[in-house]
């Protein structure tokens, strides 16, 4: 997928995907040494954009399996399509001298099967990237079947028959904790923990977003940011969250959150109810501008260092 560290650095760098040296690092070792890469943290961290953003440093494509409860093999591995298969059989019947028992064959073959995510990533001649979305809404018995896959990259399905990999896909697989992943899954994996960014990197995942903006706007969204995950909120701002922010503050036609702008930005930083009270304590909201301009000023310095 990739020939040097380098390149995943470029390669990220050029897709807008804001990471550090250990994540580029333990990509470029996980393609190399055919590792899966298992990703845990907070909702909104840039989990599932950092396998679209592989997938596009490597020119290449991603086959996504978005996990949730109840998810059966069938929708991940795929089913036969019975309706195609009542179809040949209907057209068959209508011919003289069929050899039913090769057409039996026929009917469990490859092209009457439609494959699911995992079946499709191991069918590619150049590597994909495969990326197991939110595994951890999966049960036990699920993981033990991918278990088999990303150990001998193969598939068993029944009547089909088994599945050798064309090409081995770089495996993501992002969790939100919900559910503890297995041990033997993480004994096969890389495991990265995925972060908050700091404010610097913050700062520079905004100026992504919003381009046109002056620094100091950069600085002080990814200052803002720091401030509210520092109150203890139920549910802190995402990076996703943060660069919504900012694209309303621009659409308001302003670079600046001014403790006047409390109710109308409510909606934007504070998404429960309990979070909302804590926002209206008398006081709060201007003690968190004050903070959120402390740090603001300290990321700009440090990406100015
Ligand atoms: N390091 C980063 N570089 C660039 N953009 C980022 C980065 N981290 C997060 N983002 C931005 O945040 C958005 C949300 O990230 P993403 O959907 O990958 O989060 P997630 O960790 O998968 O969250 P969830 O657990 O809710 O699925 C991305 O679309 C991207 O715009
Ligand atoms: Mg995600």
């Amino acid at each position: 997928m990739f020939v040097s560290l380098e390149d995943v650095v470029a390669g990220l760098h050029a897709t807008g995907y804001v990471a550090d040296s250990i994540v580029t690092t333990t990509v470029y070792l996980a393609t190399k040494l055919h590792k899966p890469l298992l990703l845990e943290g907070p909702a909104g961290s840039g989990k599932t954009q950092l396998a679209f953003a592989v997938a596009e440093a490597a020119h290449t494509t991603v086959e996504r399996l978005q996990c949730y409860e109840g998810i059966n093999e069938e929708k991940a591995i795929g089913k036969f399509d019975e309706p195609l298969q009542r179809l040949c059989v209907e057209l068959k019947a209508k011919s003289n001298g069929v050899d039913w028992e090769s057409f039996q064959a026929a009917l469990h073959g490859r092209q009457f099967f439609s494959a699911g995510p995992l079946l499709s990533a191991l069918e590619y001649q150049k590597p994909c990237v495969l990326l197991i979305d939110e595994l951890d809404k999966v049960d036990h018995a699920f993981e033990a079947m991918l278990l088999e896959l990303l150990s001998v990259w193969t598939l068993t399905i029944p009547k089909l028959g088994t599945i050798h990999a064309k090409s081995i896909p770089f495996v993501v697989l992002t969790s939100n904790e919900e559910r503890r992943i297995g041990d033997p899954l993480r004994r096969r994996s890389f495991y990265l923990r995925v972060e908050h960014p700091t404010a610097e990197r913050e700062a520079e995942i905004v100026a992504l977003t919003t381009p046109d903006s002056s620094r100091e706007f950069h600085a002080g969204m990814a200052g803002i940011a720091k401030a509210l995950r520092g109150w203890s909120l139920e549910k802190p701002p995402s990076v996703s969250e943060i660069i919504d922010l900012a694209q309303a503050l621009k659409l308001m036609g302003t670079e600046q959150i001014t403790a006047e702008m409390r109710d109308i930005l409510l909606p934007l930083l504070a998404k429960t109810e309990a979070d909302r009270r804590k926002l209206l304590l008398r006081d709060g909201f201007a003690s968190l501008i004050f903070d959120a301009q402390q740090y603001g000023r300290e990321a700009l310095r440090a990406n100015a260092a």
